[in-house]
């Protein structure tokens, strides 16, 4: 449903008191009333085990993993899976990756750590060299030659680029599309966390072809928090996963027989799912949550969010503020730099005077407006900012 010509608001589909302008969703999303009432109705049915069926193990995660599959284009559902947290999904892939003495793993500067902690340890572990790549100092197309220098690292003995669609401080976007011929070319990699970027900003695994995508639930997938979703490409076949559960294994579904002991997977990718991925509160949660998103399809989330920050944006960048070139941002979310003369403790506290919620960082405000946000809510952030 990537037609609608314009998405209107959706606040009333939330709880957000109207005094509040929750402009944070990068930080966490809030839930849908719809997604609170399958939590609370997951919740309900613990109350009667003798409720609880069988195939309630696997229909409702056959129906997430399609879900997820639709909004990142993936053909195969069975490449889809379902994670606690990205740092689990990383320490998949770092367990699987085969890196010599001398390899290398980019990064980007200033990555979120659970995409960093496991290159660190491994590199350490097998004598490999993690290669992190910061922005340059200045302001000016700071996107764009960001962007540059990671390309220009990728090189013979690069093994892996790990990074964000977009950087979950400030937005600045990776040029994925580049980053994947150049690692194509030298037979690396690419594995992408997609946290701050898969639900508002759109992303084809079709397209882009990333060996692996991972995701948090409990940001742009309007998810609840513990669970998070992941695709694994085909160099990940036949791979170990982290743990050895009952339920990854060959016939799981035929529950009188899980003591006929099992030396195969589940088909595709499923082998990497959690322990106890049947959750019966918080995967009817994330499926309601994408079902909705799907709904509303993605294209149309990220141009309702370039509808409400563009103004904005222009009118700082007018005042005296930095905001990277649209090109090299995300709408649903980026970054503020003050003017070195301005004070950030004015700032501050004009935001909480007024009920706005972003996330402030050193000399840089996140912005991540949602669909739940209006032209209002924007113009109250706006006249925040001094000059
Ligand atoms: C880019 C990014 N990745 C991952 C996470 C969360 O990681 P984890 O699921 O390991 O807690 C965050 C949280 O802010 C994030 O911004």
């Amino acid at each position: 449903m990537e037609k609608n010509p314009m998405l209107s608001s959706q606040k009333e589909k939330f709880s957000l008191p109207p005094e509040v302008s929750y402009l944070n969703c990068a930080y966490m999303s809030p839930l849908m009333k719809s997604v609170e009432a399958a939590g609370i109705e997951g919740m309900a049915l613990k109350k009667t085990p003798h409720l609880i069926t069988q195939p309630d193990f696997f229909d409702q995660a056959d129906q997430l993993r399609q879900a997820f599959a639709r909004i990142i284009h993936v053909e195969d559902p069975q490449r889809i899976v379902i994670i606690p947290s990205v740092s689990y999904g990383i320490a998949t892939v770092a367990k699987n990756l085969h890196l010599s003495p001398g390899d290398k793993i980019i990064v980007a500067g200033e990555q979120f750590p659970s995409n960093v902690y496991a290159w660190q340890k491994l590199t350490a572990s097998r004598r490999g060299v993690l290669t992190t790549i910061a922005p340059p100092e200045t302001l000016s197309h700071r996107g764009k030659i960001w962007n540059e220098r990671i390309l220009e690292a990728i090189d013979g003995h690069t093994r892996m680029v790990a990074i964000g669609h977009v950087h979950w401080s400030d937005g600045t976007k990776f040029d994925l599309a580049a980053i994947r011929r150049r690692t194509h070319e030298v037979g690396a990699l690419l594995v992408v966390d997609g946290t701050q970027s898969v639900g508002a900003l759109p992303f084809s695994v079709q397209e882009l072809q990333p060996d692996a995508l991972i995701c948090a639930g409990y940001k742009w997938l309007m998810g609840p928090y513990g669970i998070g979703m992941a695709y694994f490409g085909e160099y990940f076949d036949g791979g170990d996963p982290l743990e050895e559960g009952w339920i990854t294994r060959y016939g799981s579904e035929n529950f009188s027989g899980l003591v006929n002991y099992q030396d195969q997977y589940q088909p595709q990718s499923l082998r990497y799912e959690v322990g106890e991925r049947s959750n019966f509160i918080l995967v009817p949660m994330l499926l309601q949550a994408l079902q909705e998103i799907n709904q509303w399809g993605i294209a149309n989330i990220q141009q309702y969010c370039r509808v409400l920050s563009e103004p904005v944006t222009q009118a700082l960048i007018d005042k005296g503020y930095s905001v990277e070139d649209a090109h090299f941002r995300g709408s649903h979310l980026f970054g503020i730099r003050l003017p070195s003369h301005l004070s950030m403790d004015n700032l501050h506290r004009r935001l909480q005077e007024k009920k706005v919620y972003v996330s402030v960082r050193g000399k840089s405000i996140r912005v991540s407006p949602y669909l739940y946000n209006d032209a209002e809510q924007m113009e109250k952030l706006l006249s925040c900012f001094g000059s």
